[in-house]
């Protein structure tokens, strides 16, 4: 009967929480076969993205027997590279970064979904085991062509 009870409530509460949407999250990559791994983030000065190794020309590159890297760049009002092309049965890497404002990466019909902030490299890696296409949109408002930033991905069999 007293303050501490309750803030021991609300902590276990929160608890709870934390942990339930953790599980949710999980539980919805395994489900749709889409397998993502990790999520972490490296910084990169965006005015010097043309002479960067990896964005200064955006593209998929092949890194083992079925294992692939993709550098993308979101900038106003595109993705590049535009379509983003693999063959099924691949794990791809995906490092995607913003050239001007922010944007976001976002698969449709997946897990994909990323914030695309300028000095700042999201990586996250999916399995594409079914030939297949799908649309990338952008999810954040980045001015007047937002509504037409539109970029493909295609699992080619
Ligand atoms: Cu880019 Cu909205």
């Amino acid at each position: 009967m007293n303050i501490h009870t309750y803030e021991k409530l609300w902590l276990i509460a929160a608890m709870v929480l934390i942990v339930g949407f953790i599980a949710t999250i999980t539980y919805g990559s395994v489900a749709l076969g889409i397998t993502m791994v990790g999520d972490q983030e490296d910084t990169i000065e965006p005015r010097e993205l043309s002479e960067d190794d990896r964005f200064g020309e955006p593209r998929v590159e092949q890194v083992g027997e079925n294992e692939y890297e993709a550098y993308v760049v979101a900038r106003t009002f595109m993705f590049q590279p535009d379509p983003i092309e693999i063959p099924e049965n691949s794990e791809v890497t995906f490092y995607v970064t913003a050239r001007d404002v922010i944007h976001s990466f976002s698969v449709a019909g997946t897990n994909i979904n990323t914030m695309a902030i300028p000095g700042e490299i999201a990586t996250m890696t999916a399995e594409f085991d079914e030939p297949g296409e799908y649309g990338i949109v952008c999810n954040e408002y980045c001015g007047s062509g937002h509504h037409n930033m539109e970029g493909e991905l295609h699992v080619l069999p």
